[in-house]
């Protein structure tokens, strides 16, 4: 089947840039002894986890546990549960979780560690602890003081093997001058209270995207968790953590309607693209076939480019591409992926952890 010939919105996948993209990140952390454990959040289908293995993975992070029971079914093992997972149904999944797959979750307080080994019963032995300490994304982790060791013990007494540390420099938008070198600091001094504590410290999970190949900068980490590097977005281009041509996921929309002068509409609207916001400036993604018309302004089913100025002039029934805002929240709106090479659908993924929220 031809691209044109999905029915539109489709949210399609360049293969050659998504190759490219994982290609990039598995020689870049094979050549600095890094782990690369991608953050399966942005695509949420197997088949692309296992492209991600292939290109060096060593296993996966999710952030919810029924995201980790998708992957797990599909037999992805070595699992990071990447988020403070609380809740007795979530407790009993991950007694059952740990049956079929090796699962590691991410602590940031005494009370969460206690509650999850009482919650998960005998199971909690199966899993490892990574205790998420915050180097300043100010959302969770615990802090860098003086008290960190003897939080790090209390921890520790629950008896559930804690593995190491995890970090979320995500917050990092744009690298200037000092920003490395801020990281390093509080990742040095993060690392000397956890050694204050005497456990064994063999995993410092960090990195996401915007920082990830600045990784092998940052002192002692072992692994990172970058999702969004599969396929890029607007807001990667932004932060300058990827380039136009390093965007692999594009939604494919039909323009609809021209009446209005001045201006187009697309058949994507927040129900296709999700509302996520730029993260510099304006807009609701980049428009391929002519940039300078901005998708300014989206409704549910309504998707509006701005043509005035623009020279772009496309008659309803046209076919056009657009770059999302943010690539995970756009495929959590679809139930198929396409992958596409030479203007062909080569492969259709089914979105297999979309809408998993728990
Ligand atoms: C804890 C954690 N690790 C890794 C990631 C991956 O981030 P990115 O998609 O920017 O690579 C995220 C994304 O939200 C995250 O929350």
């Amino acid at each position: 089947m031809k691209l044109e010939e999905l029915d539109t919105p489709a949210a399609w996948v360049d293969l050659d840039v998504m190759e490219r993209n994982l290609l990039r990140m598995g020689s870049y952390c094979k050549k600095h002894g890094l782990a690369l454990r991608p953050h399966i959040k942005t695509h949420k289908v197997p088949e692309l986890a296992y492209r991600q293995i292939d290109s060096g993975a060593v296993g996966i992070a999710s952030a919810k546990v029924t995201e980790a029971e998708v992957m797990a079914s599909a037999g992805v093992d070595n699992i990071l549960i990447a988020y403070p997972v609380w809740g007795k149904h979530k407790w009993r999944r991950l007694a059952e979780l740990v049956r079929h797959a090796t699962v590691a979750i991410a602590t940031d307080s005494v009370e969460h560690t206690h509650a999850l080994a009482e919650g998960m019963g005998k199971a909690a032995k199966q899993i490892s602890l990574l205790v998420e300490v915050d180097v300043g994304s100010g959302r969770t982790g615990l802090p860098i003081d003086e008290n960190l060791p003897q939080r790090l013990t209390c921890i520790a007494e629950t008896g559930i093997p804690v593995k190491g540390l995890m970090l979320y420099p995500g917050y990092i938008k744009q690298i200037e001058e000092g920003t490395i070198e801020r990281l390093s600091g509080k990742i040095s001094s993060v690392i000397a209270e956890y050694e204050k504590a005497g456990l064994t410290l063999s995993v410092v999970s960090g990195g996401s995207t915007p920082t990830a190949f600045y990784s092998h900068l940052l002192p002692g980490v072992t692994e990172i968790r970058p999702g969004t590097y599969i396929f890029n977005d607007c807001n990667c281009v932004r932060i300058g953590a990827a380039a136009w041509e390093d965007c692999a996921l594009k939604v494919r929309c039909r323009i609809v309607s021209t009446s209005v002068q001045g201006g187009a509409i697309i058949d994507g609207g927040s129900k296709t693209f999700s509302d996520a916001a730029s993260i510099h400036g304006p807009g609701f993604g980049r428009l391929v076939q002519c940039p300078e018309a901005p998708c300014e302004k989206m409704n549910e089913e309504h998707g509006y480019l701005k043509l005035a100025g623009s020279g772009f002039s496309p008659s309803a029934g046209d076919l056009v591409d657009v770059i999302p805002n943010h690539a995970c929240t756009t495929v959590n709106m679809h139930h198929l992926l396409y992958g596409v090479r030479n203007g062909r659908v080569e492969e259709i993924w089914p979105v297999a952890a979309q809408g998993k929220i728990h």
